[in-house]
């Protein structure tokens, strides 16, 4: 392409092999269209404050999670949302793709809270979250519910669920009657909010980043199987992931 002259830097042809770029400042074209840097992936958690919107902007003028990341260049979005009063792991991300995937509602990623409630609750009442609950959307589906600590008042709970449904902790607790009255994100996933403070933010380790891909990969891959075995159920997530399309047409080409 070089040698043909089918190649451009700032308007010049260039003709030596090799010949460098700033991807930043120079405009490349080849056979006249423009070529655009691959942006590398960028992936971060946020532990999102409470009275922060947990959106890129609000017409309202409140805070939102995008005044939280001070020198983020990369364009992230965040995977899914939080309550402008709950507070927790956030998952921002450049990666198309992997958000949706990780959004799926087939793919059941795992989100674990830390609630505190009004009131005791009765171990029943622990039993009916945990089996599902009555909502106006229909049945929650099964739930991992542990008591963390009681105080007179109120009880500390620890609540992890496999669907994303709005407001979906806070109705469940209001069907059993105990309203929540503080919720914390504590995990997404394989990611944990470990001691990362309230309003601060940091990239991913590799080994983060990956387990979400093998997450993703391992939820695609057993919805193939079901599909294969003929699940219905899953054949809408499978084909419909861009995910897995994408990794499909990588395959293919490789
Ligand atoms: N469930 C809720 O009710 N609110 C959140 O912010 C997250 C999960």
């Amino acid at each position: 392409m070089i040698a043909a002259g089918r190649v451009t830097v700032n308007g010049k042809v260039v003709r030596e092999f090799g010949t460098r770029v700033d991807p930043e400042r120079d405009h490349v074209k080849v056979n006249g269209r423009h070529l655009k840097a691959v942006q590398p992936y960028a992936y971060l958690i946020l532990n999102k404050p409470r009275n922060v919107i947990s959106t890129l902007d609000d017409p309202g003028g409140r805070p939102t999670v995008k005044h939280l990341l001070p020198g983020v260049s990369v364009r992230v979005f965040p995977v899914g949302r939080l309550d402008f009063d709950s507070e927790g792991l956030m998952l921002l991300t450049n990666h198309g793709d992997l958000a949706q995937a990780l959004l799926h509602p087939r793919y059941h990623v795992p989100k674990t809270y830390l609630i505190k409630v009004k009131g005791v609750l009765t171990d029943e009442e622990l039993k009916s979250l945990g089996r599902g609950v009555e909502l106006e959307d229909g049945v929650t589906s099964p739930a991992t519910v542990k008591k963390v600590k009681k105080a007179a008042q109120n009880s500390w709970l620890e609540i992890t669920i496999h669907e994303g449904r709005k407001h979906q902790v806070k109705r469940m607790l209001e069907a059993v009657g105990h309203p929540v009255l503080k919720l914390i994100r504590v995990r997404f996933g394989p990611l944990t909010l470990g001691d990362l403070a309230p309003g601060e933010y940091r990239y991913l380790m590799d080994r983060e980043a990956n387990a979400l891909r093998d997450l993703v990969r391992a939820r695609e891959a057993r919805s193939a199987r079901r599909e294969a075995r003929g699940y219905s159920a899953d054949r809408d997530a499978h084909s419909h992931s861009p995910l897995a399309s994408n990794l499909r047409a990588r395959r293919r080409a490789s």
